[in-house]
């Protein structure tokens, strides 16, 4: 599966993507109801100062007194009371609109964030339990940019834009209320002219949409660039690849402000009509609007209520026709996250699952098959018996699949025919959970994680006594590095700590593997990337690891190699010769002889 060449087809499917975000939304739903409730008066109030200017008109500046009768009894504001009022009570208005937009903020903030932190959450759980194929396929920045943007601006906006429309909305509404009120023959040129103006928002929804996908696959690829720059910044200054990394980099940038440019150019002619279409709405209301305080129909303070309503009335507005552009990449982005929520991990528990405790007899390969790509056989009808306790080496072409054949005993690729065994069971019919946890793995490079010496070792098995975690470290040769090191096995690694040699990292690898304390190994050219001296005390230390273990391991050391019970030799993904080293040297034009007389006979000599 392919992040990047997502098609956002789901993005259209307007309900069945709300039906999905509910869930999320779901235990919010009283504060969001809350917020709603705060941002209706909010919005209301916009109107206020509006409806105000119609009394001050009228009788401040008209000069009269307000004279009405409330419970029967008559009464009077005079023009200098009515002076006094209006002005404070615009201003007190203003105060309860600030409060009720500070509530109605936080409140929005606050469950927007959370919202956003449980998809990221549900997220991450699925990512970290995806197929290893699932991160051979998908670049780093493509998985940056869904597992972590999309999710913010999915479920930020959608609260977002509740608080926004309902404001807006409200706003909108009282305005026009303001307006109906003042004159309604001017209303309703007033909203005509209004709804007009919304045709052309319509027109470009699809390609917003469209541009925000592409424009997700460019950010990632841009991270990606910058995280190949990091992590190969070695490789980059050895063979001069800063023009080429640059190269990149500026197709990309360019490739960014390309599609935004064309955006713009279909897009940024909406707002200028918008405006265009509103003073034309404005010029009629002013025409007209006179005329009718020409004609008595209407008083001057109604009239300025009228305008300024009108006036006001052109931010909601917007903010609305904003909120459609919004909407549409929030349902990209919510579109996007819900297509990673239905990726399965295709190597999983079966129904039922057996726990394996430990081996008993052995491990079988029948008949396997296996391939990374369809139709580009890695393994062909692999067959193989390993006994418990034995060590099994295996040699061959670089390419021939042997790596392959021992990442498939944990299950990190499925096969696709045959079957492989533990202890006559098929690993599939085992929990992945208990079949991983009978393995222990050093490989070529070993990944530690930032963080403590110790706690990278104790991943082997976090329960592990302090007794366990000694004799692992003495096992490995670990105690000579820790001594040296100023916090000891407390030192931290990883991007700020320390970095250590080849040969300490594999170290630290295989304690880590010790601890696990598995009765099955694996060993993937754990000595390959080291110098003589360090191979020697890695290989001390791999020697621990592997007694009375079942073990598979992938050597170029032929002293390795000889001390196996046996030797399986792997050439284009089939097993061409298996026995032990004095069986093999024996065959004459056999495939182990000759790569005996090409590569371990000089070790040999050397030795
Ligand atoms: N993750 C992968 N995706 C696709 N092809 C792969 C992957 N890993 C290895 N291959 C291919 O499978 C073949 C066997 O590789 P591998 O098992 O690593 O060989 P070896 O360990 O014997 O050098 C090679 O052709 C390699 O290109
Ligand atoms: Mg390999």
């Amino acid at each position: 599966m392919k992040l990047s060449t997502t098609t956002a087809q789901n993005s259209f499917k307007y309900s069945w993507l709300l039906s999905r975000i509910f869930p999320y939304i779901k235990p919010y739903i009283p504060r969001i109801v809350i917020g709603f409730l705060v941002a209706i008066p909010l919005g209301l109030l916009d109107g206020v100062t509006a409806f105000a200017l119609k009394p001050y008109m009228d009788y401040v500046i008209g000069g009269k007194a307000l004279e009405f009768s409330l419970f029967g009894r008559d009464i009077t504001i005079t023009v200098l009371q009515m002076s006094f009022i209006l002005p404070v009570g615009v201003v007190l208005f203003a105060g309860l609109q600030g409060t009720l937009r500070y509530l109605n903020d936080y409140i929005s903030a606050w469950t927007s964030q959370r919202i956003t932190n449980d998809v990221k959450f549900d997220l991450f759980h699925r990512l970290i339990h995806m197929h290893p194929q699932f991160f051979d396929e998908n670049p780093s920045g493509i998985i940056i940019s869904r597992y972590m943007n999309d999710p913010a601006t999915a479920s930020t906006g959608i609260v977002e834009q509740i608080k926004t429309i309902t404001t807006s909305l409200c706003g909108a509404l009282g305005l026009i209320a303001v307006m109906l009120y003042s004159s309604w023959q001017l209303a309703i040129i007033g909203v005509l002219v209004l709804c007009i103006a919304f045709v052309p928002v319509a027109l470009i929804r699809k390609r917003i949409k469209s541009t925000s996908n592409k424009n997700m696959v460019i950010g990632g690829n841009i991270t990606t660039n910058i995280n190949e720059t990091y992590g190969g910044n070695k490789v980059m200054a050895a063979y001069q690849l800063q023009d080429r990394q640059e190269k990149y980099f500026r197709e990309q940038v360019w490739d960014s402000f390309n599609v935004n440019m064309s955006l713009t150019k279909r897009a940024a002619w909406m707002s200028p009509m918008m405006y265009l279409i509103a003073s034309l709405g404005i010029a009629t209301v002013l025409g007209y609007g006179t005329h009718l305080i020409n004609t008595g129909h209407m008083t001057a303070g109604s009239f300025a209520s009228f305008v300024t309503s009108l006036l006001l009335l052109y931010k909601p507005v917007k903010t609305l026709g904003g909120t459609l552009t919004s909407i549409q990449n929030i349902f990209v982005a919510m579109g996007r996250v819900f297509e990673l929520f239905d990726l399965k991990s295709e190597i999983k528990d079966c129904e039922n699952p057996i726990e394996l405790e430990g081996l008993n007899n052995g491990i079988t390969f029948e008949n396997v098959s296996f391939e990374y790509v369809k139709d580009h056989p890695v393994l062909k009808n692999f067959n193989l018996n390993v006994q418990k306790n034995e060590t099994i080496a295996i040699v061959g072409n670089s390419g021939g699949g042997k790596s392959t054949l021992v990442n498939l005993i944990p299950r990190f690729y499925d096969i696709q025919q045959g079957s492989i065994k533990i202890d006559n069971t098929d690993i599939r019919n085992y929990s992945l959970k208990s079949l991983r946890q009978n393995i222990s793995m050093v490989f070529q490079d070993n990944f530690l994680y930032s963080g403590t010496i110790k706690e990278n070792i104790l991943m082997g098995n976090p329960n592990a006594t302090d007794e366990e975690l000694n004799n692992a470290i003495k096992s490995a040769h670990l105690q000579d590095v820790l001594q040296e090191l100023p916090n000891g096995i407390d030192t931290v690694l990883g991007e700020r700590g320390l970095t250590l040699s080849g040969g300490q990292r594999q170290r630290v690898a295989i304690a880590r593997a010790m601890l696990r304390n598995a009765p099955i190994v694996i060993l993937d050219e754990a000595t390959s990337a080291l110098d003589n001296e360090s191979e020697a005390i890695v290989q001390k230390a791999m020697d621990n690891l592997m007694t009375n273990k079942t073990v598979f391991i992938i050597a170029h050391r032929l002293s390795t190699i000889k001390n196996a019970d046996r030797i399986a030799v792997i050439t284009e993904g089939e097993l061409v010769e298996l026995g032990s080293h004095d069986e093999l040297m024996n065959h004459e034009n056999g495939q182990y002889k000759a790569l005996y007389e090409m590569q371990f006979k000089k070790q040999e000599m050397a030795v």
